[in-house]
């Protein structure tokens, strides 16, 4: 895949062929023999520089039908469950692949992620954003995950829940969850989060906390620097829970 980028930091995935935008057009044969540093320009002058695309880049660029984790809480759930290179995670709902690329370039070839999704549809446009990549640390199921993952007991790193009811699978997430190994809850709502605590409680977690991963950007201008006035006041909470 390759990206470009111009100076307001909008981002374009290119394929092997002429690229048009409102600022003119790019020739094909300038992008099949660009490569990375490179500036091509649209024949009125706009410029774009080819990058080397990371794993934010993909996922802002890739194709989905649904809501996907966002950076700041993709990153909030790494720092506070210690996820890293070799462990073992499964998560569910997959949706279009957000949280599952973002954890699977973070164990990375000695680690694993298994994923559930129920929606036929979904699945085939996830395994099409996985195609994409080079991962081969990734187990995809489409699968009802109320019917009990598969994984064996005592043998995962951290469970993450991205789904509508996730107190349905919570009490099969402490079964194949290691000791020490946590469990990472993604609700939009209040109300979830309340049963989710409940339910957490009486499968036998310890140390629940909730968190919110709220993250305010500041726009730098001359004489006139303040956070951004059109920023997301709300993403979703993220309840950890450990087994312990
Ligand atoms: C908000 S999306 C998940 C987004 C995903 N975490 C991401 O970052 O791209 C929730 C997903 O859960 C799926 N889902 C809902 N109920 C499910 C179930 N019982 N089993 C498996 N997947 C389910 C939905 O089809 C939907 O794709």
């Amino acid at each position: 895949m390759k990206i470009i980028v111009d100076r307001k930091n909008r981002k374009y995935v290119v394929h092997d062929k002429e690229f048009h935008t409102e600022k003119g057009v790019i020739p094909e044969e300038d992008i099949i023999n660009a490569t990375v540093g490179d500036v091509l320009e649209t024949h009125m002058g706009k410029k774009f520089t080819v990058i080397e695309p990371n794993i934010n880049d993909y996922i802002e660029l890739m194709k989905r039908k649904c809501s996907i984790l966002l950076p700041q809480d993709l990153g909030l759930i790494t720092a506070f469950t210690g996820i890293g290179y070799g462990s073992n995670i499964v998560e569910s709902g997959t949706g279009a692949g957000s949280s599952l690329l973002f954890f699977a370039n973070i164990v990375g070839p000695e680690g694993h992620v298994s994923s559930y999704e129920i929606r036929e549809d979904f699945v085939e446009i996830i395994k099409e954003n996985i195609d994409g990549t080079d991962f081969n640390n990734i187990t995809l199921y489409n699968q009802d995950v109320t019917e009990g993952f598969k994984e064996e007991d005592n043998s995962i790193d951290m469970v993450f829940v991205d789904l509508p009811k996730p107190s349905e699978v919570i009490m099969d997430a402490y079964r194949i969850l290691k000791t020490g190994g946590f469990i990472a809850v993604y609700t939009p709502y209040v109300e979830q989060f309340q049963i989710v605590n409940i339910v957490l409680g009486k499968a036998g977690f310890k140390h629940i906390t909730i968190r919110e991963g709220n993250v305010r950007e500041i726009e730098i201008k001359n004489n006139k620097t303040r956070p951004n006035s059109r920023m997301a006041g709300h993403t979703g909470y993220i309840t950890f829970a450990r087994k312990i």
